[in-house]
């Protein structure tokens, strides 16, 4: 670090890598201090946005120089492990974009590397730095909700059609990585259904079904073949339910105390047994920080204070082992797969 400024370099400067080099670029603690891609176009922008830095196609140099602190990957995912893999193993903290492997071993791997160099090792799962995302927890750590039942997630939209992978992979991390935040558990056992209309062998909508140990289930539903375009998340309580809605400009969360209790007796009809209650709607205010600006800087503070990661490898490995499990069961007619056989 040179003057208590961690020096980062970004690797992968396509479409999202920008946004990223942006933030740390702007982040009063950091510099950046490597531009890196294989694009000549890239390069070309990235040398006259940050005329700081050193702009290279070559990866090497980032590894190579020790006075580079942390490394941030933002390629094709198939790309995720190897990067990665090297900027680990030259003891650079590591940052990789979501999801941070295509393999429940691979991203063990990456988890057991960093902590053998001492090493910090983040994931982007940017969902997890949302404001909106945060009133989730707390609402659920609190008890406001009651027992939580389930939670379902829409990813939706009529949009970008990717070919080197299914909208499960390309969408889902996030909705499962804040499930598994939500609820707090590793995921047990899952299934998926999907279908492919627009290509062979490439799911445009995939259908995903988690249980956790607790017994509380998840469910995701994602789509690029859709009329609507829709970021949802739901969580129904026993006491309440939220809805997180990121299409919203100013009501992102809206609590709803709405709810229904059972007294089962032997003898009751289902009307005797049944109370459904309707109360108030809440719209509670949400802080509009963006949410890749918190990301980054959390990535900057454990650096700096040592501390312990939010979205750190054992969270992006518990996401990886769900995508995994799912890609089996979407292979085996929506069979359920369990995420401990995953080898
Ligand atoms: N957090 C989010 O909301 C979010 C949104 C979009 C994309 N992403 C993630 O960001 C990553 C990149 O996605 P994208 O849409 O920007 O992809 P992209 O294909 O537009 O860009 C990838 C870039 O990586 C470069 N690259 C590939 N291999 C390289 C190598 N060995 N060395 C240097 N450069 C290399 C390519 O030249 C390309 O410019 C993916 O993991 C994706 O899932 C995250």
């Amino acid at each position: 670090m040179t003057a208590d400024k961690v020096r980062v370099g970004v690797v992968g400067l396509g479409y999202w890598g920008p946004n990223l080099a942006r933030n740390f670029d702007r982040l009063p603690a950091a510099e950046l201090a490597y531009c890196c891609d294989l694009d000549e176009d890239n390069l070309a922008r990235a040398r006259s946005l940050y005329p700081n830095a050193v702009v290279t196609d070559d990866y090497d140099w980032l590894l190579a120089d020790d006075t580079l602190d942390a490394i941030v990957v933002a390629t094709s995912v198939p790309t995720h492990y190897p990067l990665g893999k090297k900027a680990l193993e030259a003891g650079k903290h590591t940052f990789i974009e979501k999801p941070i492997a295509l393999k429940a071993s691979d991203a063990e791997d990456l988890l057991a590397t960093a902590d053998a160099k001492g090493v910090k090792l983040m994931v982007g799962h940017l969902l997890e730095y949302h404001p909106a995302v945060r009133k989730l927890k707390e609402l659920v750590d609190d008890g406001s909700l009651g027992k939580v039942y389930y939670v379902y997630a829409n990813r939706l939209n009529l949009g970008k059609v990717r070919t080197d992978e299914n909208a499960l992979w390309s969408f889902a991390p996030h909705d499962i990585s804040v499930l598994n935040f939500l609820i707090g558990e590793e995921p047990q056992e899952v299934s998926a259904r999907g279908e492919c209309y627009l290509q062979d062998g490439v799911e445009d909508v995939v259908f995903g079904y988690i249980k956790y140990p607790s017994g509380v289930v998840g469910h995701v539903h994602v789509s690029w073949l859709d009329p609507h375009k829709s970021r949802k998340i739901t969580v129904v309580g026993s006491e309440k339910m939220v809805v997180f809605d990121d299409m919203e400009a100013d009501r992102k969360v809206t609590i709803y105390d709405k709810g229904a209790t059972t007294t089962r007796t032997k003898f009751e009809t289902y009307g005797e047994f049944v109370t459904l209650h309707f109360g108030d709607i809440h719209i509670p205010r949400i802080g509009n920080e963006e949410p890749l600006r918190v990301e980054a800087q959390h990535f900057v503070d454990c650096i700096r204070n040592d501390a312990p990661v939010l979205s750190d490898g054992r969270d992006a490995l518990n996401v990886v082992r769900v995508l995994d499990a799912m890609e089996r069961s979407l292979r085996n007619g929506g069979q359920p797969v369990k995420t401990s056989d995953l080898t």
